[in-house]
């Protein structure tokens, strides 16, 4: 296998075999690694063209019934402050997001699914769909819910709904979550098809560069997004956390910064060229490996980026990993230095525009 046929196949649209995806995501040559990134720019650039979108994240609890081993807001983790934003500053992070343009936010939190956790959520999206006139874009990110729920917060606003996997490998999601009925692979699955029952664009994404995952594991996560008619992704690299079980891999598997780095990177650009015209995320936790990683994942393929726009006073103990970026600035710092950053690497930003993936549309067209 050669990376030159590789490269004529993709500029011929002819679909990659998991052998091929296998030997791009394995590129150990940093010129090949560079050529790898442009040709999955110039996929992006045919499907979804150069424009990326922002969405303001608002994280505003680290309450979390659930205890997945990597993660550091998990429930045992006892070291975390707890801290839930009042929902009167959760909206007026929202409706900032909005002036300042961003055209979409996102919501996200620990997982809960008790009465008050729901109707509270309701509340929000309603209020901000009336503050910004119906006009902000509302993704949410809150967990595995029942179909009612779904259905609720669909009906007050959100349209966009983020569910990872983390991966697809069942074996593998069963070493890094406890095996009990809160944590179960199946019903994560099922979450997204019922997201989609309830009408929204869904996304999902794993992480990357997990202890025990595989080349292999990679590529068949990326197989299950197309064969799930996935519109989203969000992934982005694993990284320890001192407080949770998962640390105990540390010393055998913990990559250095770059090498995940460049690992995280060509999982995108692998994506892009696979699915073509799905929206990816470039993710925060690339910016923790370098300081300019959310930029580099525009540049493989990325094209959605997602400023905090979280009031600085809280961010301290939202560290799902370790040296999460941009803890002390304040939102609109966020939005000063990304905006430059990205138009430095030529990009335009949709300012008041949903970006919606364009694969949603198309698979309505084609329903
Ligand atoms: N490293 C990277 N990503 C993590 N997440 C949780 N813990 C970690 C970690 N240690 C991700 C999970 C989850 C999302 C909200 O954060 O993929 O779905
Ligand atoms: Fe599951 Fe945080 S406890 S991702």
């Amino acid at each position: 296998m050669n990376i030159q046929e590789i490269f004529e196949k993709i500029d011929n649209e002819i679909e990659l075999n998991k052998a091929e995806m296998m030997f791009l995501l394995d590129l150990k040559n940093p010129e090949e690694i560079e050529q790898l990134f442009a040709k999955a720019y110039d996929v992006k650039l045919k499907n979804v063209g150069q424009k990326a979108y922002f969405r303001g994240i608002v994280e505003f609890s680290n309450y979390c019934v659930k205890d997945c081993f990597y993660c550091g807001i998990r429930k045992s983790n006892k070291n975390t402050e707890r801290f839930q934003i009042p929902e009167e500053d959760v909206i007026k992070s929202a409706v900032w997001s909005y002036n300042a343009g961003y055209g979409s936010s996102v919501l996200q939190s620990g997982e809960r699914s008790d009465s008050e956790f729901v109707d509270s959520v309701e509340r929000m999206l309603k209020e901000i769909k009336k503050q910004t006139d119906n006009k902000l874009g509302i993704t949410i990110s809150l967990g595995e819910q029942t179909l009612e729920t779904y259905k609720r917060w669909f009906e007050a606003g959100a349209h966009r709904y983020l569910l990872r996997i983390e991966t697809t490998n069942k074996e593998l999601f069963n070493k890094i979550h406890p095996v009990d009925e809160l944590h179960n692979f199946e019903t994560r699955i099922n979450c997204l098809k019922l997201l989609k029952k309830a009408g929204y664009q869904v996304g999902t994404g794993v992480m990357i560069g997990l202890p025990f995952q595989t080349t292999e594991d990679l590529v068949n996560d990326i197989l299950f997004f197309k064969e799930n008619d996935i519109d989203m992704i969000g992934m982005g690299p694993y990284i320890f956390h001192e407080e949770t079980p998962m640390a105990q891999y540390r010393k055998d598997w913990e990559l250095d910064k770059e090498a995940l780095l460049t690992k995280a990177l060509k999982m995108i650009a692998v994506t892009r060229i696979y699915l073509k015209d799905v929206n990816i995320a470039a993710t925060t936790a690339l910016q923790a490996l370098r300081h300019t990683g959310r930029e580099a994942g525009l540049q493989a393929g990325a094209n959605i980026i997602m400023p905090n726009s979280t009031d600085t006073q809280y961010r301290e103990n939202y560290q799902l990993y370790e040296n999460k970026p941009c803890t002390d600035e304040n939102a609109s710092m966020c939005r000063g230095c990304l905006q430059r950053r990205i138009e430095g690497i030529g990009e335009t930003i949709g300012f008041n525009e949903w970006g919606d993936s364009p694969h949603f549309h198309n698979r309505q067209k084609s329903s």
